[in-house]
């Protein structure tokens, strides 16, 4: 890896097995970039100690410790702009930015959210999907604006909703996909694919007329 492999910092609040998935295709080539710090407002996130085994720096800015939402939001920029970033991947991170922070990072910015949006922004999307009867679910990775869980999509992945489904073994089969589709987006970020251009999603120069499918990807017509 070269030291001007992209700068992608990453923002966790909990588990961070999106994290994970990013740390694993980093170290196995699938990414041609380097994590340069895992950043959480949540000094108890299982993320920071994943990201410590890996040997990558780790932040804390505790969003309790500040008055405002503005403020906090200024040190968390503040505190990611140290590494430089050409990316900021939100995986999991469970906080609501300013349009400030979101403006500061247009077009480098990209977040995952558990359903097939625009369906179900916001919280509690698999047991939305369950209640509506759907017969798929699903993830979507988009780039932020700042309209929450609304920015342009630029790749989703679907699974079946099943007749026994509850919201945790539907959360299961998702959270699968969302660690085969975030690395690969991430890939395409860092290889100078993808672009956002007028609120327009570029994909290879060209304006993706909807989200790309990873089961398409994978299994081409
Ligand atoms: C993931 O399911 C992610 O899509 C979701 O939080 C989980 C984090 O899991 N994100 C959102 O709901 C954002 N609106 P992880 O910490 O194990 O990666």
């Amino acid at each position: 890896m070269t030291t001007d492999a992209p700068s992608i910092v990453v923002l966790v609040s909990g588990s961070g097995s999106n994290l994970q998935a990013l740390i694993d295709a980093v170290h196995e080539g699938r990414i041609h970039g380097r994590i340069s710090a895992v950043v959480s407002n949540n000094p108890e996130a299982y993320g920071l100690e994943r990201a410590r085994r890996a040997g990558i720096p780790t932040e804390v800015i505790d969003h309790r410790n500040y008055e405002s939402r503005e403020a906090f939001d200024r040190a968390l920029a503040e505190r990611i702009d140290r590494y430089h970033p050409d990316l900021v991947v939100l995986a999991g991170f469970m906080r609501i930015l300013t349009p400030e922070f979101v403006e500061h990072y247009r077009g480098r910015m990209l977040n995952i959210h558990p359903s097939l949006l625009p369906k179900y922004r916001g919280l509690n999307t698999h047991a939305r999907a369950i209640e509506a009867g759907d017969s798929e679910h699903g993830v979507s990775v988009h780039f932020v604006t700042p309209e929450l869980d609304g920015g342009p999509v630029i790749a989703q992945a679907r699974v079946p909703v099943h007749a026994d489904d509850t919201p945790e073994r539907l959360a299961a089969r998702v959270l699968e996909q969302e660690h085969r589709l975030y690395p690969l987006v991430t890939s395409w970020y860092a290889d100078g694919r993808l672009r956002l251009e007028g609120g327009q999603v570029l994909f290879d120069g060209r304006p993706l007329a909807r989200p790309l499918q990873l089961d398409e990807l994978e299994h081409p017509a």
